[in-house]
């Protein structure tokens, strides 16, 4: 089954809303395999944002990204990857549609509440960064046969 990485940045931790974006993820149907609050450190930074080396984002965004907490998730389902961008909505909160969640949370794009995977090759990339491969867990959930055929 696909898996996508997620991770609630620094903002969303500070800003009490973890629970509520972790609800909507349970509510579409997305079934959570793995999840850790925990501290990015700047290597592992710098190793997840390595495309972007070289704009002029990318070192406030690693120092962002390490100024506090984040929660690492890992959610399963059909077609996770794009449907967690949906839920997600555009980068940037201030043109994301307002019934996602950068658009219900966000105002700017250098704190935009949420990451997720851009592809399933990412995912795998991302979800090895940052989860070993016991910390995953595989069950059966309540349910889950109401949500595919
Ligand atoms: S781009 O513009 O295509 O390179 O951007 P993208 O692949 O969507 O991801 C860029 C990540 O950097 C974060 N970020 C910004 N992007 C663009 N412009 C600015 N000013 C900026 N500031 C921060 C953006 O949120 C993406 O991070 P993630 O964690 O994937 O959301």
């Amino acid at each position: 089954m696909e898996k996508t990485f997620i991770m609630l940045k620094p903002d969303a931790v500070q800003r009490g809303l973890v629970g509520q974006i972790i609800g909507r993820f349970e509510a579409k149907g997305c079934k959570l395999v793995g999840m850790k609050l925990m501290n990015v450190d700047k290597a592992l930074a710098e190793h997840h944002y390595a495309e972007h080396k070289g704009k002029g984002f990318f070192e406030p965004t690693v120092a962002y990204i390490t100024s506090s907490p984040v929660v690492a998730m890992v959610w399963e389902g059909k077609n996770v990857v794009t449907i967690a961008r949906e839920l997600m909505g555009a980068t940037n909160p201030a043109s994301a549609n307002p019934g996602s969640i950068r658009g219900s949370f966000g105002m700017d794009i250098s704190r935009n509440v949420i990451h997720g995977s851009d592809s399933v090759a990412s995912a795998e990339r991302e979800i090895a960064l940052y989860f070993k491969q016991e910390e995953l867990c595989d069950y059966r959930k309540a349910g889950e046969e109401w949500l595919n055929d």
